[in-house]
């Protein structure tokens, strides 16, 4: 290579050195009259190209002799340089990290908990006493279990709305507690953000436990020694019994009740066997359909605590005539509701937040229908270009219908269906 540089670039630069010279003595010299020294000042002038490329030449000569680690760092420094531009480009317009296909996630194995309420075993165990303490209600004839049966209805009571005391029907259907400690947000509306803020709703509420004061409750639990010595082990000091302490407590027991032994959980640790293949079928369908836009993470809801990245959602989204016949509609308007989390969902009708649907076929309709626009009539857009076409926004079949509803009992786990089997 340094070779080439010096066989073909010497010779070139002589050669046309020494043709402008020739030109310079035998034609403009003798055309212009000049002396001796003018001819070879012309020759030098018009000769400036000849003389830089030879400078030039010289130079990258001189740099092919270096040694090579004089001149490599050098090299070095300008591909880093190159690096760090593009880099910087792509942190100001960083590229989505979106996964082209939905990832599916078991339930984790414990329930995360806040930092200023860790659970202990006498802490837990004294939420399982208060959960199922009627002494917390007004008349004393109502616990959080006489709703929330745990083994019997999956944590919920199988009624439409709620039953409070002095036989009073709430407004809304009772969800379950059955892992509550995955949710970021409490309640069908979504107005509490922790077990132990939600926990100090229903005692107080006139029409479910119905009890006047903070106060009063924590008169009757310090009436009890057992109960003062209860708190005084789960909490490691002799302080009074506070509601603020009852609720942490009930929050605790409530982070124990988790259920991480669905079908579903154990084909996504790995047993290839666990779902039937209509279930197969109806975990793509929940996939391609469109019902992990909403229902997302380990518990089915983008309200999760883990992964969960935005809570709400508008129910009914879209006019169907279903908002009539279930009276959907929040005094005339569509709400604003939490998304529900489907773990357990096919123990725990009847369904919605008003309870007025008790097929879990039908809600899956209304869903398709009412969140994803398959209703027939609706236009969509077909692709991420925006543009504006006819996709497939016919309602879901039967047969889809049947399939995704066998994919939601995949969901209910082994423990409560047995439980609830082996009732009477
Ligand atoms: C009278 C029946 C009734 C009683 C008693 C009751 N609850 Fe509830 N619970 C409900 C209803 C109804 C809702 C939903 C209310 C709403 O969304 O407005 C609910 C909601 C909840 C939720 C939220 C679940 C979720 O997914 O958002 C938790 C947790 C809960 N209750 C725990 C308790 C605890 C703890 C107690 C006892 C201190 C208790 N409940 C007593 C009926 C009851
Ligand atoms: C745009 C968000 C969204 C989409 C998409 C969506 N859902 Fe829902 N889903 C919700 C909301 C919000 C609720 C709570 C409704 C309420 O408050 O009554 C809910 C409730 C449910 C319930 C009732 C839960 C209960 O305990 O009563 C089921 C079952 C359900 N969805 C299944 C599905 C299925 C199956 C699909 C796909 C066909 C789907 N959802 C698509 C937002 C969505």
């Amino acid at each position: 290579m340094d070779n080439a540089l010096l066989d073909i670039g010497l010779p070139a630069v002589l050669i046309g050195f020494a043709c402008l010279a020739l030109m310079v003595r035998k034609e403009l010299g003798p055309f212009a009259g000049l002396s001796v020294a003018g001819r070879w000042l012309l020759t030098g002038l018009f000769g400036m190209g000849f003389v830089a490329f030879g400078i030039k030449m010289a130079v990258a000569f001189a740099f092919q002799r270096l040694p090579e680690q004089t001149i490599a760092p050098l090299l070095d420094r300008a591909v880093a340089s190159r690096q760090d531009v593009e880099a910087e480009a792509s942190f100001r317009n960083p590229a989505p990290a979106r996964q082209a296909h939905y990832v599916w996630q078991a339930l984790p194995e414990q329930a995360p908990e806040p930092a200023d309420n860790p659970g202990n075993a006498a802490k837990v165990a004294l939420g399982k006493r208060l959960f199922n303490e009627k002494k917390l209600s007004g008349d004393g004839t109502l616990s959080c279990a006489s709703c929330h049966d745990l083994y019997a209805h999956a944590g919920a009571d199988l009624r439409p709305t709620a039953l409070g005391i002095e036989r009073q029907t709430g407004p809304r259907n009772t969800p379950t507690v059955w892992n509550a400690a995955y949710m970021s947000r409490l309640f069908w509306d979504g107005r509490a953000a922790t077990l132990e803020e939600q926990a100090m709703g229903p005692i107080l509420n006139p029409i479910e436990m119905g009890l006047s004061t903070p106060a009063e409750a924590e008169r009757r639990l310090r009436l009890d020694a057992s109960y003062r010595n209860d708190f005084a082990r789960a909490f490691g000091d002799r302080q009074p019994i506070s509601f603020v302490r009852v609720a942490q407590a009930i929050a605790a027991y409530e982070r124990t009740l988790i259920t991480p032994d669905a079908p579903y959980d154990r084909f996504v640790r790995g047993d290839a066997t666990a779902l039937t293949s209509a279930q197969l079928r109806g975990m793509a369908l929940f996939e391609s359909t469109g019902c992990v836009l909403c229902h997302r993470g380990p518990n089915f809801s983008d309200a999760g605590l883990v992964g969960g990245e935005s809570a709400f959602r508008i129910f009914p989204a879209n006019a169907t005539p279903y908002e009539k016949q279930y009276d959907l509609l929040l005094d005339g308007k569509r709400g604003t509701w939490r998304i529900a989390s489907l773990r357990n969902v096919a123990l725990t009708g009847p369904w919605l937040h008003n309870g007025s649907v008790d097929k879990l076929e039908e809600v899956v309709r209304i869903m398709a229908s009412a969140q994803l626009g398959r209703s027939g009539k609706l236009n969509a857009w077909l692709n991420d270009d925006r543009q504006l076409g006819k996709a497939d926004r016919s309602p879901l079949g039967d047969k889809d219908v049947a399939d995704i509803v066998a994919f939601l009992e995949a969901l209910s786990s082994e423990q409560l269906t047995h439980a609830r089997k082996a009732k009477p």
